[in-house]
This record gives structure tokens, C-alpha cells and sequence, in this order.
């Protein structure tokens, strides 16, 4: 885990949902899988306009997942991706296939998260094989009567000191969210449901009625 404050990513590939949620200048980049493009009606054809889309949106970076499961094959599918743009993550599944794969694309330069990550041995494998980041699925983790936000401590101080980073990812709430950073996660990434949640707070709002409202008075 990171000394630094952690980085907020959001977990989508839509675009009217996601643009101006990266236009406040709060996200770093954003993150996709097959799901993700799926829901989003977006075909393999269409994912280079995509990348682009985000990217002029003002995403930092955008990941995009290998869907091929042959070791050979994920490295020449993570090769293309990485060439849709100079700040596109690979994102390859924590098979051994994907590990094997991680390994070789990690050694030519090529940045990887291991995505769909449950249990605190794939990050160290993540980290052997040299990945930029590991993606845990915490709500996933918890639907299967794991404890999501544990195991992802203990990856965290697994990878601490190391050059893997966490992102934390399948976030069903804003609450998660807090308790991942009180946890110094080094990044989360959400839906743009969970990323809106993050804004709202009815005292907040009261606040600001009281504050305009004497404003008003005033003039
Ligand atoms: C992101 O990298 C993950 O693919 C995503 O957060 C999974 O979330 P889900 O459990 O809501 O599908």
C-alpha cells in the first residue's frame, strides 16, 4: 500500500455517464472489461474510438481487458492493446495462463493489472510476475462469504514495498469506498453510480441552502 493519498478510477464505458464525472478533475483514468463493453454496446471494432473517447474526456489512463485465455495468445492480445494509446493498462486475468502471460508482457515494458483477483496468493504470483497492479473484486469477494475489504488489506501488506500496486475493484457502495482508503488502498475503481454517491451529503446540502439563503438576505 501507498503512502499517497488513494487514486479514484471509474468502472465504465459509458461515455455520457462518465465524462462529466472525469470533467471535475477527480478521476484518474478509467477502467473497462468485456461486462463493462457489453453493457455499453460497445463491439471489439469500436473499442480504439472508445480509448480515444475517454481519453479526450480526460481520462489519465483506460484499461482494457484480454478476453483471449492461451498464454501466446493473451501476449499478442495484450501487445495490440497496449498500442491503442501511450496511457492504456493492460488487464488479464489471474489464471496461469494470464500469469504466464503478465510475466512475458511485464519483461518487454508493457504495464498489467491482474484483474479478477480473490485470494491474497494471486497477488504475490501478480507481483512475481512483475504486473503494475492487482485488481481484487471486493463485492464479489463478499457475495461469496469472503471478506472483501480483509483480504484486500492483507494483499496490500503483501504488496507493500513493491512496485504492484492495488486497485480495488467490483465496489457496490460509497461506504467501500471510505474504508478502503482508511486502509491506505492505493486505488479504487467504481461504477459511475458509486462515483455520484460519493458527492451527496444531505447536511452538506442543508448547509448550503443556510449559506445561499443568508446570502440572498444580505443583498
Ligand atoms: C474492474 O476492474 C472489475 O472488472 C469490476 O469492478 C468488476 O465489478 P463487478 O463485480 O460489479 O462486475
Amino acid at each position: 500500500m501507498g503512502e499517497q493519498p488513494m487514486k479514484l478510477y471509474l468502472d465504465s464505458a459509458d461515455i455520457p455517464a462518465v465524462a462529466p464525472l472525469l470533467h471535475t478533475g477527480l478521476f484518474e483514468g478509467v477502467t473497462t472489461n468485456p461486462l463493462i463493453l457489453q453493457r455499453a454496446g460497445v463491439a471489439p471494432a469500436h473499442l480504439p474510438t472508445l480509448v480515444q473517447e475517454l481519453i479526450d474526456a480526460g481520462a489519465g489512463s483506460v484499461f482494457v481487458q484480454a478476453v483471449e485465455s492461451d498464454t501466446d495468445e493473451i501476449v499478442a492480445e495484450g501487445r495490440r492493446i497496449v498500442a491503442l494509446g501511450s496511457n492504456v493498462i493492460v488487464k488479464v486475468p489471474a489464471t496461469r495462463q494470464g500469469f504466464a502471460a503478465t510475466a512475458r508482457l511485464a519483461h518487454d515494458g508493457v504495464p498489467v493489472l491482474v484483474t479478477a483477483v480473490y485470494h491474497v496468493r494471486q497477488a504475490i504470483l501478480a507481483n512475481s510476475a512483475g504486473a503494475w497492479g492487482i485488481a481484487p473484486y471486493v463485492g464479489r469477494m463478499d457475495d461469496a462469504g469472503r471478506d472483501g475489504l480483509r483480504q484486500v488489506e492483507q494483499m496490500g501488506a503483501v504488496l507493500h514495498g513493491s512496485e504492484t500496486r492495488v486497485l480495488a475493484a467490483s465496489i457496490r457502495n460509497a461506504d467501500v469506498v471510505h474504508e478502503l482508503a482508511l486502509q491506505h488502498c492505493d486505488a479504487v475503481t467504481m461504477s459511475t453510480a458509486v462515483a455520484e454517491a460519493l458527492f451527496i451529503d444531505h447536511l452538506t446540502d442543508r448547509a448550503v441552502a443556510e449559506f445561499t439563503e443568508a446570502a440572498r438576505a444580505l443583498t
